[in-house]
């Protein structure tokens, strides 16, 4: 390790501030949902401050805020290519987008996709990687055991099927189980079959270095501590020089007259509308933080705590953990999953567990089905008459029995103190402690609230809910 490089920054902004219990007391907030999103590291948050009186237009303005407005967009650009491991002057280009949300919506309405033709995927992916691949062509699937892994050789199998598929769209890590996939040899794989690959890297970006040879790759800026709103895509510029953007609007132009326009190069052309700078000055800063804080470090830090989070949880009576197993040897490197944990506890709704890990521990974590159904209907083994019963009952707005788990996510900032405390709660949840009020389960959420009087926790507060319920 670099001795030179500084440790992981300790804390982030908003670590620490105390939030009121159900018995009156204040805690120290213990965020354990940085998978969904993560705090602001300092330097982003004192960066986008110090830029804030140089805000401008970009790409709009001859004014010289306008102009370093601009320069520092550009900039954020072209850190986001060496972020991924490309060249400023390849092929690649950076889409500064919202999120990975709108990077694959943006992929897949720009890739020339017809009816017929075939994206191969997996049931491991994310809603926002299933979803918008099924509204311009067909889908096959890689399964997953019941581990929630699969082999390199179930892709090949999925991408050796007829009609050959146009793409590989895959994640680099799951926000459910944390399991990454093997991606070098399955990216290997594709390519020796002439099949370029689309990696979603929403988990994978704030916890190891991307993969160079992805064609295409998306991230959002919200996981890896720049909460300002920018996401990236990058993919060959080629994909993107002709044909029509997938925002129309100012910016994207060369010509506009009423019945013609010529759209400009991209990555202008995809970047309809007024550019996010500050999103974009965050990233870039975070990018900055990260090679000075070093993947070594980084890695080191996540394994500490994935190994005393999951074997801790494992070593709790009444735990279920979803995902895959570590091997009765141990686990070697590659076999490492990312600083999170997704589990049930017997007898006990999954709601109820996250809702009372908040109001009687001032710990967040996050529960359901997080945006994954397929992927956790598998984990969870639900039978088909499980699963049409929920379904059924959900189309009728009551989501009491919305099958999920719970997921603790660490981040750069979590300390193996912090892991305690949170298996120390899990354990006086599990082992029966009662609750110091009663919990009421909204139907419509399917989110408990606890019936107290505390600041913070009375009737009045529920409209402060952040129901999980929605995938
Ligand atoms: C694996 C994965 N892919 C995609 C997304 C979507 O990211 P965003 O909500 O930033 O668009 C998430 C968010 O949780 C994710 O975990």
């Amino acid at each position: 390790m670099d001795e030179t490089r500084p440790a992981i920054p300790s804390p982030l902004v908003g670590d620490g501030l105390a939030v009121p219990c159900v018995d009156g007391q204040q805690r120290p907030y213990l965020n354990l949902d940085s998978a969904a999103s993560a705090n602001a590291l300092p330097a982003v948050a004192r960066r986008v401050q110090e830029f804030l009186p140089w805000y401008s237009s970009v790409h709009r303005g001859a004014g010289y805020k306008s102009r370093l407005a601009t320069n520092a967009y550009e900039e954020a650009r072209l850190a986001a290519l060496r972020f991924a491991g490309r060249p400023a002057d390849g092929d690649d280009i950076a889409v500064i987008v919202r999120n990975t949300t709108e990077a694959v919506n943006h992929l897949a309405y720009r890739l020339p996709l017809a009816p017929d033709d075939v994206v191969v995927t997996t049931v491991v992916e994310h809603h926002a990687m299933l979803l918008p691949w099924g509204r311009r062509c067909q889908r096959r699937f890689v399964e997953c055991g019941s581990d929630g892994t699969f082999s390199t050789d179930d892709v090949v199998a999925a991408l050796e099927a007829s009609p050959r598929p146009k793409l590989l769209a895959i994640t680099g890590a799951s926000n459910v189980t944390g399991w990454l996939p093997p991606l070098d040899a399955i990216l290997a794989a594709a390519h020796e079959r002439g099949i370029p690959v689309m990696v979603d890297a929403a988990q994978l970006a704030p916890h190891r270095p991307l993969p160079p040879a992805a064609d295409y790759i998306a991230w959002s800026g919200h996981k890896m501590y720049a909460p300002f709103g920018a996401g990236i895509l990058i993919g060959p510029r080629a994909t993107f020089a002709e044909g029509d953007p997938f925002l129309a609007g100012g910016g994207a132009v060369d010509l506009v007259d009423l019945d013609e326009v010529a759209w400009t190069d991209p990555p202008e052309r995809e970047e309809a509308g007024s550019p996010n700078v500050i999103g974009a000055v965050a990233l870039d800063t975070a990018f900055a933080e990260f090679d000075r804080i070093g993947w070594k470090a980084i890695i080191e830090h996540d394994d500490a705590l994935v190994s005393s989070l999951r074997s801790g949880l494992a070593a709790i009576s009444g735990v279920r953990l979803l995902g895959p197993k570590p091997p009765p040897g141990g686990v070697s490197h590659e076999e490492v999953t990312l600083p999170l944990a997704t589990f049930t506890l017997d007898g006990l709704h999954h709601a109820l567990v996250a809702a009372r890990l908040s109001a009687e521990y001032g710990i967040g974590v996050r529960h359901g089905c997080f945006c994954a159904h397929p992927y956790l209907l598998r984990l969870l083994d639900l039978s088909p008459e499980e699963v049409a019963d929920y379904r059924a009952a959900v189309l009728r707005h009551d989501r009491r029995e919305m099958p999920g788990a719970v997921r603790a996510s660490a981040g750069l900032s979590t300390s193996t103190d912090d892991i305690d405390r949170f298996l120390a709660a899990v354990a006086e949840i599990a082992g029966g402690r009662p609750a110091p009020v009663a919990y009421v389960q909204d139907p419509s959420t399917g989110d408990f609230w606890p019936e107290g009087t505390a600041p913070g926790w009375t009737a009045d507060d529920r409209s402060l809910g952040a129901s999980c319920a929605r995938g």
